[in-house]
């Protein structure tokens, strides 16, 4: 077994070592980071429908409220804006999904699903929760979601959500008047609910361990040419030519020529003292001839 057999042998057992522990070890870590971003992401979204509901509430329906008695604009409405504007997110928060899930909803397309209603009611037994997240099966594979929960405390909010006398007849008429009513100050009648398919999280993730290994993999690489290299160079090549001139000596020719000893490591300390031993034994060969 060669030198460079053994230590190409002990190099790559370490990196094969190397490799399966790093990947062992950052697959779950980048998994629950991609996973975190995804959930960073969600709480964004979240965050910025408020901001729309507000600026709807604040900036815009004061200035089209003298239209609710000839027609409904649903874009005075916060639920609206901020629903209709987060589906218009570019492609690549597609399959971010947001929802003001209700339980008695005015549009048919808020109310809340089994699941949502559920999150719903936990907001209500406990009504310090701020958000609840989780994963769950779904007929297309696992999806996260985030929720937040939605509570009535501006009594504005009740001139169209409290009885439909109270209401603008032009909501009645673009609504009805059996869903959306009856909601009370202070209570939590639905929650914001962002869900993501896990598979984004988990593309995220792939991606991320694919570039961290491939990586990883240049590194080891690099690093393997390069001390082959340098064993080749600074190692076996001198020493494979010392070991023939040796042989070559031992037979009695000292044409070999002398090695030339400007390195100052440990080969070439060898060198020199090789070149002292053949010279000493060059002369001690002299003298017996003479
Ligand atoms: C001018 C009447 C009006 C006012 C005032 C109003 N809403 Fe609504 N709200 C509606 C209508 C109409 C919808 C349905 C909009 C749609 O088509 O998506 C709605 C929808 C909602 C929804 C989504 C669930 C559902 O019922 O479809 C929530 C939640 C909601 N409103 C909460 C509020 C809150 C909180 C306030 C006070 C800040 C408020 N609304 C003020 C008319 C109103």
């Amino acid at each position: 077994m060669g030198l460079r057999f053994r230590f190409n042998l002990a190099l790559t057992a370490i990196f094969v070592i190397g490799i399966a522990a790093s990947a062992y070890l950052s697959y779950g870590l980048l998994q629950d980071n991609a996973r975190d971003e995804v959930v960073r992401n969600a709480e964004l979204m979240i965050s910025a429908a408020r901001a729309i509901r507000t600026y709807t509430v604040k900036q815009v329906r004061p200035k089209l409220q003298h239209h609710l008695q000839r027609g409904f604009l649903p874009q005075t409405v916060p639920a609206y804006a901020a629903t209709e504007t987060l589906a218009l997110l570019p492609a690549e928060y597609k399959d971010f999904v947001y929802k003001e899930a209700t339980l008695n909803p005015t549009n048919p397309r808020d109310r809340a699903s089994d699941w949502e209603a559920d999150l719903i009611r936990e907001f209500k037994r406990n009504g310090k929760l701020k958000t609840l997240s989780g994963v769950r099966q779904t007929p297309r594979g696992k999806s996260l979601y985030i929720a937040s929960p939605m509570r009535i405390t501006n009594p504005a909010c009740l001139s169209c959500h409290s009885t439909p006398e109270k209401a603008p007849l032009t909501l009645l008429a673009r609504y009805g008047n059996s869903n959306g009513f009856g909601w009370k100050l202070n209570e939590i009648i639905g929650a914001q609910v962002v869900s993501v398919p896990m598979t984004v999280a988990e593309a995220k993730a792939r991606r991320a361990f694919a570039t961290f290994m491939v990586s990883l993999l240049a590194v080891f690489l690099v690093l393997y040419i390069v001390l082959n290299v340098m064993l080749d160079r600074m190692v076996l090549k001198p020493i494979v030519r010392m070991s023939k001139a040796a042989e070559a000596i031992s037979v009695g020719d000292f044409e070999v020529p002398e090695f030339a000893s400007g390195r100052k490591d440990e080969i070439g300390r060898l060198a020199t003292s090789f070149n002292r031993m053949r010279r000493s034994l060059e002369q001690a060969l002299g003298m017996i001839d003479k």
